[in-house]
Protein backbone atom coordinates (compact mmCIF):
# COMPACT_ATOMS: atom_id res chain seq x y z
CA UNK A 1 0.00 0.00 0.00
CA UNK A 2 1.35 3.24 -1.12
CA UNK A 3 2.30 5.85 2.38
CA UNK A 4 -0.24 8.50 1.14
CA UNK A 5 -3.28 5.57 1.68
CA UNK A 6 -2.57 4.32 4.92
CA UNK A 7 -2.17 7.86 5.96
CA UNK A 8 -5.79 8.24 4.39
CA UNK A 9 -7.18 5.26 5.96
CA UNK A 10 -5.83 6.82 9.38
CA UNK A 11 -6.98 9.88 8.93
CA UNK A 12 -10.91 8.55 8.23
CA UNK A 13 -10.26 6.54 11.40
CA UNK A 14 -10.01 9.67 13.27
CA UNK A 15 -12.32 11.56 11.35
CA UNK A 16 -14.92 8.36 12.14
CA UNK A 17 -14.56 8.36 15.97
CA UNK A 18 -15.33 12.52 15.68
CA UNK A 19 -11.40 13.65 16.24
CA UNK A 20 -10.23 16.40 14.39
CA UNK A 21 -7.24 16.31 12.30
CA UNK A 22 -5.37 18.67 9.84
CA UNK A 23 -6.08 17.87 6.24
CA UNK A 24 -3.58 19.47 3.26
CA UNK A 25 -5.49 22.05 0.61
CA UNK A 26 -4.74 23.98 -1.96
CA UNK A 27 -5.12 26.73 -0.06
CA UNK A 28 -3.68 26.37 3.26
CA UNK A 29 -4.26 23.64 5.77
CA UNK A 30 -7.44 22.90 7.78
CA UNK A 31 -8.41 21.47 11.10
CA UNK A 32 -11.19 19.11 9.95
CA UNK A 33 -13.93 17.11 11.95
CA UNK A 34 -17.36 15.21 10.62
CA UNK A 35 -19.17 18.49 9.89
CA UNK A 36 -22.35 16.10 10.47
CA UNK A 37 -21.23 15.93 14.20
CA UNK A 38 -21.77 18.23 17.24
CA UNK A 39 -18.82 16.23 18.98
CA UNK A 40 -16.75 16.70 16.81
CA UNK A 41 -17.18 20.28 15.37
CA UNK A 42 -17.14 21.02 18.95
CA UNK A 43 -13.78 19.75 19.28
CA UNK A 44 -12.73 22.23 16.38
CA UNK A 45 -13.53 24.97 18.14
CA UNK A 46 -12.22 23.98 21.15
CA UNK A 47 -8.49 22.89 20.02
CA UNK A 48 -9.01 26.47 17.61
CA UNK A 49 -9.96 28.76 20.23
CA UNK A 50 -12.72 30.00 18.02
CA UNK A 51 -15.34 31.94 19.10
CA UNK A 52 -18.55 30.17 18.53
CA UNK A 53 -20.19 32.61 16.65
CA UNK A 54 -17.57 32.44 13.99
CA UNK A 55 -18.85 29.92 11.26
CA UNK A 56 -16.55 27.38 9.66
CA UNK A 57 -16.63 26.32 6.17
CA UNK A 58 -17.51 22.61 4.98
CA UNK A 59 -15.84 20.82 2.72
CA UNK A 60 -17.50 18.43 0.19
CA UNK A 61 -16.20 16.07 -2.59
CA UNK A 62 -18.74 17.13 -5.28
CA UNK A 63 -21.90 18.74 -6.02
CA UNK A 64 -24.11 15.51 -5.28
CA UNK A 65 -23.07 15.55 -1.49
CA UNK A 66 -23.33 19.23 -1.72
CA UNK A 67 -26.95 18.84 -2.86
CA UNK A 68 -28.40 17.27 0.49
CA UNK A 69 -27.31 20.36 2.76
CA UNK A 70 -27.55 23.33 0.05
CA UNK A 71 -30.25 25.08 -2.10
CA UNK A 72 -28.16 26.13 -5.38
CA UNK A 73 -29.06 28.18 -7.95
CA UNK A 74 -27.55 29.90 -11.53
CA UNK A 75 -25.10 31.90 -9.97
CA UNK A 76 -23.45 28.53 -8.10
CA UNK A 77 -23.85 26.81 -11.22
CA UNK A 78 -21.92 29.15 -12.98
CA UNK A 79 -18.90 29.26 -10.65
CA UNK A 80 -19.14 25.76 -9.60
CA UNK A 81 -18.25 24.71 -13.14
CA UNK A 82 -15.42 27.89 -14.06
CA UNK A 83 -13.18 27.54 -10.30
CA UNK A 84 -14.12 24.06 -8.80
CA UNK A 85 -12.84 22.22 -7.28
CA UNK A 86 -10.51 24.88 -6.31
CA UNK A 87 -9.82 28.27 -4.08
CA UNK A 88 -13.39 29.07 -3.92
CA UNK A 89 -16.06 29.08 -1.20
CA UNK A 90 -19.79 30.07 -1.62
CA UNK A 91 -22.16 31.01 1.41
CA UNK A 92 -25.47 29.27 0.25
CA UNK A 93 -28.42 28.79 2.20
CA UNK A 94 -29.11 25.31 4.07
CA UNK A 95 -31.80 22.71 3.35
CA UNK A 96 -34.48 22.42 5.75
CA UNK A 97 -33.43 18.34 6.00
CA UNK A 98 -29.85 18.81 6.22
CA UNK A 99 -27.85 17.08 8.57
CA UNK A 100 -25.09 19.80 8.83
CA UNK A 101 -24.21 20.28 13.10
CA UNK A 102 -25.84 23.64 13.92
CA UNK A 103 -23.00 24.52 15.63
CA UNK A 104 -20.85 25.26 12.33
CA UNK A 105 -23.43 27.97 11.78
CA UNK A 106 -24.18 29.07 14.71
CA UNK A 107 -27.34 28.54 14.12
CA UNK A 108 -28.12 30.34 11.10
CA UNK A 109 -29.84 28.91 7.98
CA UNK A 110 -26.48 29.59 6.19
CA UNK A 111 -23.33 28.15 5.67
CA UNK A 112 -20.47 28.50 3.96
CA UNK A 113 -18.89 25.68 1.35
CA UNK A 114 -16.26 24.59 -0.70
CA UNK A 115 -14.42 21.71 -3.01
CA UNK A 116 -10.88 21.94 -2.36
CA UNK A 117 -8.52 20.71 -5.04
CA UNK A 118 -5.53 19.30 -3.31
CA UNK A 119 -5.40 15.65 -4.32
CA UNK A 120 -5.29 14.24 -0.63
CA UNK A 121 -7.70 16.15 0.30
CA UNK A 122 -10.38 15.00 -2.27
CA UNK A 123 -9.35 11.37 -2.05
CA UNK A 124 -9.94 11.26 1.50
CA UNK A 125 -13.63 13.38 1.15
CA UNK A 126 -13.89 10.80 -1.68
CA UNK A 127 -14.18 7.11 0.48
CA UNK A 128 -16.38 9.32 3.48
CA UNK A 129 -19.90 9.90 3.58
CA UNK A 130 -20.46 13.36 5.19
CA UNK A 131 -18.62 16.81 4.02
CA UNK A 132 -15.30 17.99 6.86
CA UNK A 133 -15.97 20.93 8.79
CA UNK A 134 -12.31 23.01 8.17
CA UNK A 135 -11.46 26.38 9.56
CA UNK A 136 -7.58 27.10 8.59
CA UNK A 137 -5.62 25.08 10.85
CA UNK A 138 -4.13 27.71 13.44
CA UNK A 139 -5.13 29.20 16.75
CA UNK A 140 -8.14 31.70 16.49
CA UNK A 141 -6.70 35.22 14.64
CA UNK A 142 -3.05 33.87 14.36
CA UNK A 143 -1.61 33.08 10.50
CA UNK A 144 -2.66 30.21 8.50
CA UNK A 145 -0.24 27.43 8.18
CA UNK A 146 1.09 26.11 4.51
CA UNK A 147 2.66 22.90 5.85
CA UNK A 148 2.64 20.37 8.02
CA UNK A 149 5.46 21.97 10.37
CA UNK A 150 3.21 24.81 10.70
CA UNK A 151 0.06 23.14 11.72
CA UNK A 152 2.67 21.13 14.16
CA UNK A 153 3.96 24.41 15.32
CA UNK A 154 0.21 25.63 15.87
CA UNK A 155 -1.32 22.61 17.90
CA UNK A 156 1.82 20.68 19.15
CA UNK A 157 0.61 16.88 20.48
CA UNK A 158 -2.80 18.42 21.24
CA UNK A 159 -3.64 17.29 17.42
CA UNK A 160 -3.89 13.91 17.24
CA UNK A 161 -2.88 13.66 13.48
CA UNK A 162 -1.82 15.92 10.66
CA UNK A 163 -2.02 14.45 6.98
CA UNK A 164 0.88 15.87 5.47
CA UNK A 165 0.38 17.17 2.00
CA UNK A 166 3.42 19.10 1.27
CA UNK A 167 3.46 22.60 1.41
CA UNK A 168 -0.26 24.41 -0.20
CA UNK A 169 0.11 25.44 -3.66
CA UNK A 170 -1.56 29.14 -3.60
CA UNK A 171 -0.54 30.07 0.06
CA UNK A 172 -3.58 31.99 0.91
CA UNK A 173 -7.43 31.60 1.72
CA UNK A 174 -10.47 30.80 -0.54
CA UNK A 175 -11.91 33.57 -1.79
CA UNK A 176 -15.33 33.64 -0.16
CA UNK A 177 -18.92 34.56 -2.25
CA UNK A 178 -21.93 35.28 -1.13
CA UNK A 179 -24.64 33.72 -3.19
CA UNK A 180 -27.86 34.45 -0.97
CA UNK A 181 -29.93 37.38 -2.17
CA UNK A 182 -27.41 39.73 -4.67
CA UNK A 183 -23.97 38.21 -4.88
CA UNK A 184 -20.72 40.00 -3.40
CA UNK A 185 -17.49 38.88 -1.80
CA UNK A 186 -16.77 38.10 2.07
CA UNK A 187 -12.90 37.63 1.56
CA UNK A 188 -10.46 38.20 -1.51
CA UNK A 189 -8.68 35.04 -1.87
CA UNK A 190 -7.05 32.72 -3.85
CA UNK A 191 -9.09 33.15 -6.93
CA UNK A 192 -9.05 36.86 -8.27
CA UNK A 193 -12.30 38.73 -7.65
CA UNK A 194 -12.23 39.97 -11.42
CA UNK A 195 -12.65 37.17 -12.79
CA UNK A 196 -15.63 36.29 -10.27
CA UNK A 197 -17.24 39.55 -11.68
CA UNK A 198 -16.74 39.08 -14.97
CA UNK A 199 -18.67 35.65 -14.81
CA UNK A 200 -21.75 37.16 -12.69
CA UNK A 201 -22.33 40.45 -14.31
CA UNK A 202 -24.81 41.37 -11.58
CA UNK A 203 -22.11 40.97 -8.65
CA UNK A 204 -22.13 43.64 -6.80
CA UNK A 205 -18.50 44.78 -5.94
CA UNK A 206 -18.91 45.39 -2.02
CA UNK A 207 -15.24 44.03 -1.22
CA UNK A 208 -14.30 47.80 -2.38
CA UNK A 209 -17.54 49.88 -0.86
CA UNK A 210 -17.94 49.23 2.98
CA UNK A 211 -19.63 46.23 3.14
CA UNK A 212 -21.47 45.84 6.47
CA UNK A 213 -19.00 42.97 8.98
CA UNK A 214 -21.04 40.38 9.75
CA UNK A 215 -18.13 37.80 11.36
CA UNK A 216 -15.63 37.59 13.16
CA UNK A 217 -13.86 36.22 10.88
CA UNK A 218 -13.77 39.17 8.46
CA UNK A 219 -12.95 41.75 10.99
CA UNK A 220 -9.60 43.62 11.00
CA UNK A 221 -8.24 41.64 13.87
CA UNK A 222 -6.79 38.51 11.85
CA UNK A 223 -3.70 37.28 10.36
CA UNK A 224 -1.51 38.34 13.04
CA UNK A 225 1.81 37.57 12.99
CA UNK A 226 2.16 39.52 16.77
CA UNK A 227 4.82 41.77 15.96
CA UNK A 228 4.45 45.21 14.54
CA UNK A 229 4.02 45.01 10.58
CA UNK A 230 4.82 48.47 8.31
CA UNK A 231 3.32 48.87 4.54
CA UNK A 232 4.63 49.84 1.48
CA UNK A 233 8.56 50.09 2.79
CA UNK A 234 10.68 51.58 0.70
CA UNK A 235 13.19 50.60 2.91
CA UNK A 236 13.73 48.83 6.11
CA UNK A 237 15.05 49.85 9.49
CA UNK A 238 17.73 48.54 11.17
CA UNK A 239 16.17 45.96 13.28
CA UNK A 240 13.08 44.99 11.26
CA UNK A 241 12.61 41.99 8.61
CA UNK A 242 12.47 43.58 5.38
CA UNK A 243 9.84 41.52 3.17
CA UNK A 244 10.76 41.77 -0.87
CA UNK A 245 8.69 40.59 -4.25
CA UNK A 246 11.78 41.75 -6.70
CA UNK A 247 15.64 40.97 -6.00
CA UNK A 248 17.45 43.86 -4.93
CA UNK A 249 21.64 44.34 -5.59
CA UNK A 250 22.44 44.16 -1.67
CA UNK A 251 23.08 41.61 0.32
CA UNK A 252 21.30 41.76 3.60
CA UNK A 253 20.88 39.82 5.99
CA UNK A 254 17.17 41.22 7.63
CA UNK A 255 15.86 40.90 3.41
CA UNK A 256 13.37 38.36 3.33
CA UNK A 257 12.52 37.71 -0.49
CA UNK A 258 8.54 36.17 -0.88
CA UNK A 259 9.71 36.70 -4.95
CA UNK A 260 12.82 37.69 -6.29
CA UNK A 261 10.81 38.83 -9.61
CA UNK A 262 7.84 39.91 -8.76
CA UNK A 263 5.96 36.80 -9.26
CA UNK A 264 2.52 37.41 -7.55
CA UNK A 265 1.50 33.89 -7.38
CA UNK A 266 4.65 32.89 -5.52
CA UNK A 267 4.54 35.73 -3.46
CA UNK A 268 0.88 34.43 -2.06
CA UNK A 269 2.78 30.52 -1.25
CA UNK A 270 5.68 32.60 0.21
CA UNK A 271 3.96 34.67 2.25
CA UNK A 272 2.49 32.64 5.07
CA UNK A 273 5.68 30.88 5.54
CA UNK A 274 7.96 34.12 5.62
CA UNK A 275 5.95 35.41 8.27
CA UNK A 276 5.99 32.46 10.45
CA UNK A 277 9.83 32.48 10.02
CA UNK A 278 10.73 36.05 10.49
CA UNK A 279 8.78 35.80 14.00
CA UNK A 280 10.87 32.39 14.30
CA UNK A 281 14.19 34.25 13.78
CA UNK A 282 13.42 36.70 16.73
CA UNK A 283 12.91 39.91 14.71
CA UNK A 284 10.33 42.29 16.84
CA UNK A 285 9.20 44.26 13.65
CA UNK A 286 8.57 43.73 9.90
CA UNK A 287 8.35 45.92 6.67
CA UNK A 288 6.82 45.09 3.84
CA UNK A 289 7.60 46.72 0.01
CA UNK A 290 4.44 47.47 -2.27
CA UNK A 291 2.85 44.70 -3.62
CA UNK A 292 1.01 45.70 -6.62
CA UNK A 293 -2.80 45.27 -6.41
CA UNK A 294 -3.29 43.12 -9.05
CA UNK A 295 -4.22 39.46 -9.59
CA UNK A 296 -3.90 37.82 -6.45
CA UNK A 297 -1.54 40.73 -5.61
CA UNK A 298 -4.92 41.79 -4.29
CA UNK A 299 -5.67 39.04 -1.70
CA UNK A 300 -2.00 39.61 -0.15
CA UNK A 301 -2.44 43.30 0.08
CA UNK A 302 -6.00 42.36 2.11
CA UNK A 303 -4.14 40.02 4.29
CA UNK A 304 -0.83 42.19 4.81
CA UNK A 305 -3.16 44.91 5.64
CA UNK A 306 -5.09 42.92 8.36
CA UNK A 307 -1.69 41.76 9.66
CA UNK A 308 -1.00 45.50 10.13
CA UNK A 309 -3.72 46.49 12.19
CA UNK A 310 -2.93 46.46 15.86
O1 LIG B 1 -9.12 28.36 2.05
C1 LIG B 1 -9.93 28.28 2.97
O2 LIG B 1 -11.07 28.77 2.90
C2 LIG B 1 -9.47 27.56 4.24
C3 LIG B 1 -9.25 26.08 3.91
C4 LIG B 1 -8.88 25.27 5.13
O3 LIG B 1 -10.38 25.57 3.30
N1 LIG B 1 -10.42 27.72 5.29
C5 LIG B 1 -10.59 28.89 5.94
O4 LIG B 1 -11.53 28.84 6.96
O5 LIG B 1 -9.97 29.91 5.68
P1 LIG B 1 -11.59 29.90 8.15
O6 LIG B 1 -12.61 29.38 9.07
O7 LIG B 1 -10.25 30.13 8.69
O8 LIG B 1 -12.13 31.18 7.43
C6 LIG B 1 -13.45 31.15 6.94
C7 LIG B 1 -14.03 32.51 6.96
C8 LIG B 1 -14.18 33.09 8.36
O9 LIG B 1 -13.80 34.42 8.28
C9 LIG B 1 -15.66 32.95 8.65
O10 LIG B 1 -16.10 33.98 9.49
C10 LIG B 1 -16.26 33.06 7.27
O11 LIG B 1 -15.36 32.41 6.44
N2 LIG B 1 -17.54 32.32 7.18
C11 LIG B 1 -17.74 31.02 7.43
N3 LIG B 1 -19.03 30.70 7.29
C12 LIG B 1 -19.67 31.82 6.90
C13 LIG B 1 -21.02 32.14 6.61
N4 LIG B 1 -21.98 31.23 6.67
N5 LIG B 1 -21.30 33.41 6.27
C14 LIG B 1 -20.32 34.32 6.19
N6 LIG B 1 -19.02 34.09 6.46
C15 LIG B 1 -18.69 32.86 6.83
MG1 LIG C 1 -8.75 31.29 9.35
Amino acid sequence: MKKSDSNIKKAIKYLNNNECIAIPTETVYGLAGNAYSDKAVSRIYKLKKRPSNNPLIAHYYSLNELKKDCEIDKNFIRLYKKFCPGPISFVLKLKKTSKISKIITNNSNSIAVRFPSHPLSRQLLKKINYPLAAPSANISTSISPVSKQDVFDEFGSKLKFILDGGSSKIGLESTIINLIGKPYILRLGGINSRLIYKLINQLENKSKKKIKIKVPGISKLHYSPGIPVRLNAKKNFQNEAYILIKKRKKINKNYFYISKTSNLNEAAKNLYRTLRKIKKNGYKKIAIEKIPNINIGEAINDRILRASKK
